[in-house]
C-alpha cells in the first residue's frame, strides 16, 4: 500500500492528494458511519484533465476508485474501505455559464446544492430540487443517486432536471452527454444511465440543469393526525383541493427527537401523526380553500389539530419539524430504511409494515417519516444504547429481509431515493428481477470491463 502511496504522490505530484489518516478517515466515508474507512489515497482534483489523469493512473495500476463529494450519502456509496483511490470533487465547485433562452445553468459537481439554488435566483428562476442536506451535499452526488427529496410531489426527481452531463468513462475518456437539447432521439440516452448509476458507470464532471420559474406564493400547515389511514385520507383531499408542492409526514417519536434536539413546541397537545404541508397560496381565495379542506378533514375526524403559518419566520420553524429529524436522529446510530411503493398502495402496505415491525421490533425504537406524498417512508430503526452495532445490525438485516419482501409483493423500491450503495446491495433483488439485474451487469461490464469504479456498490 505504502509504496504504491509513494507512486501515486511521485506520478501525479501536479494534483492535490491527501494521505494523513485524518484526512483518509474524513473522505473516505459517508454518513453510515459502518464501515471503518481505509482509502489509498484522496485526490482533490481542481479541473476534468485532472479527473482523467486519475483514473488513467487508477487503471494502470488497477486501483479501485470511489467518486465523492458531499459524502452525506445514508447509503456507504461513497465509503472507500478497501484501499481506494478517493476522487472527491469538493474542488470543482463553479458555475460555468448560463444560457438564458434555453434556461439552463452549467455547474461544476462540487457545487453544493443550495450554491445551485442560489445560482437558479440569481436569474430570477430556480432549481427545484430541494432537501434538508442541501447545504453540504453536491450536484454530483445527487445526479448520481437520484436525489429525491421534498418536492417531487411537484417536480420530480433530480433526473427530470438534467439536460446535460459530461462524464468521464473508466477508461479516462470525455463523454459530452445530451449537450442541453431538449429533443434528442438519437439511440440510447447515456446520460439517463448515468443518473442513479452511483458512481459505477463514470465520473460526472460537468452538468448542465434545467431551471424554471419560481412558483407562486405558498402557505405552510401542520397537521395532526390520529392515524395513517386518516393521513391518505388527508392526502388525497388536499391533493384534489390544492396546488401541493410538499406533503411530508413524520410520527410523534420523531417529533420528541426533533424537539430534544432544539425545535420549538408546535401545538399545545401531543398526537400520533403530523404532517408538514406546502401549497400554492396566490391570494384569499387559495387561502379559504386550504382552510375548507382542513374543516372538511377536521369534521370527517381526519384531523385533529393543525396550524397554518402566518409568517416565513413561522414556516421556517413548521419545516424544521421535519427538516431536522435527520440530525436528531443521527446519534442513535439509526439503521434506516428507505422504501417506495406506488401511491395507491401505500395504505395496503403500511398496514402490513406495521403489523411487521411491531412484531419485529417490540422493544425498539422505530421512528417512521418521509416523503408521504410521494409513496417514499423512511423507516429508522434506532439502536438501543445497551445493544452492541454487530448485534443490532444483523437484528436490522433479518428485518429487512422480511421489508424486502413485502415490498415486492407491492411491487414497490428497497430504496426510494438513497440508493442502494452498501447498505441495500443485498436486496436489491427484492426490487429487480434477475433479467434486470443481469442486463445491468452487462451495462456495467461495457462501461468499466476491468470493475474499476466504485467497487462492491450496487451489485
Ligand atoms: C429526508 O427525507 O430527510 C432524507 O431522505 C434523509 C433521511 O432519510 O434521513
Ligand atoms: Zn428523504
Amino acid at each position: 500500500m505504502s509504496e504504491l502511496r509513494e507512486a501515486l504522490l511521485r506520478d501525479l505530484s501536479g494534483i492535490r492528494l491527501l494521505t494523513r489518516p485524518d484526512e483518509l478517515e474524513h473522505y473516505g466515508r459517508d454518513w453510515t458511519r459502518r464501515w471503518q474507512p481505509a482509502p489509498l489515497a484522496i485526490a482533490l482534483p481542481a479541473s476534468i484533465e485532472e479527473v482523467q489523469q486519475l483514473v488513467r493512473w487508477a487503471r494502470r495500476n488497477q486501483i479501485g476508485i470511489v467518486p465523492s463529494g458531499g459524502r452525506t450519502g445514508l447509503s456507504g456509496g461513497a465509503v472507500a474501505a478497501h484501499g481506494e483511490l478517493v476522487i472527491n470533487l469538493d474542488r470543482m465547485r463553479q458555475v460555468l455559464g448560463f444560457d438564458p433562452a434555453a434556461r439552463l445553468l452549467t455547474v461544476q459537481p462540487g457545487l453544493p446544492l443550495q450554491a445551485v439554488h442560489e445560482a437558479a435566483a440569481a436569474h430570477g428562476l430556480i432549481y427545484p430540487v430541494d432537501f434538508a442536506a442541501r447545504g453540504s451535499c453536491s450536484i454530483g452526488g445527487n445526479i448520481a443517486t437520484n436525489a429525491g427529496g421534498i418536492r417531487v410531489i411537484r417536480y420530480g426527481n433530480t433526473r427530470e432536471w438534467i439536460a446535460g452531463l459530461k462524464v468521464v468513462t473508466a477508461q479516462g475518456e470525455l463523454l459530452d452527454l445530451n449537450r442541453g437539447l431538449v429533443k434528442n432521439s438519437s439511440g440510447y440516452d447515456l446520460r439517463h444511465l448515468m443518473i442513479g448509476s452511483e458512481g459505477t458507470l463514470g465520473i460526472v464532471v460537468e452538468a448542465t440543469l434545467r431551471l424554471t420559474d419560481p412558483p407562486p406564493p405558498s402557505r405552510v400547515m401542520l397537521l395532526a393526525l390520529p392515524d395513517m389511514a386518516a393521513l391518505m385520507n388527508v392526502f388525497e383531499l388536499f391533493q384534489h383541493r390544492l396546488q401541493l408542492q410538499a406533503f411530508e409526514f413524520f410520527t410523534d417519536l420523531a417529533l420528541k427527537h426533533v424537539l430534544a434536539h432544539g425545535a420549538a413546541r408546535p401545538l399545545d397537545s401531543e398526537y400520533p401523526y403530523y404532517v408538514v404541508t406546502e401549497f400554492d397560496a396566490d391570494g384569499e381565495a387559495d387561502e379559504t380553500a386550504a382552510l375548507q379542506a382542513f374543516e372538511e378533514a377536521a369534521e370527517q375526524g381526519w384531523l385533529l389539530d393543525g396550524v397554518m403559518a402566518q409568517s416565513e419566520a413561522q414556516a421556517a420553524a413548521l419545516w424544521r419539524l421535519r427538516e431536522g429529524i435527520t440530525e436528531s436522529l443521527a446519534p442513535h446510530q439509526p439503521y434506516k430504511n428507505d422504501v417506495s411503493v406506488r401511491i395507491s398502495a401505500v395504505p395496503a402496505f403500511l398496514t402490513e409494515m406495521q403489523a411487521l415491525l411491531g412484531r419485529e421490533y417490540p422493544q425498539i425504537e422505530v421512528v417512521w417519516f418521509g416523503h408521504i406524498g410521494d409513496g417514499n417512508l423512511h423507516i429508522n430503526v434506532l439502536r438501543p444504547q445497551a445493544m452492541p452495532a454487530e448485534e443490532f445490525i444483523a437484528h436490522c438485516e433479518r428485518v429487512t429481509k422480511l421489508l424486502a419482501a413485502t415490498l415486492q409483493q407491492h411491487g414497490g423500491s428497497i430504496s426510494a431515493e438513497h440508493g442502494i450503495g452498501l447498505v441495500k446491495r443485498d436486496y436489491l433483488g427484492s426490487t429487480r428481477s434477475p433479467p434486470e439485474i443481469a442486463l445491468m451487469r452487462g451495462i456495467r461490464q461495457a462501461f468499466d470491463p476491468e470493475g474499476l469504479l466504485n467497487p462492491g456498490k450496487l451489485f
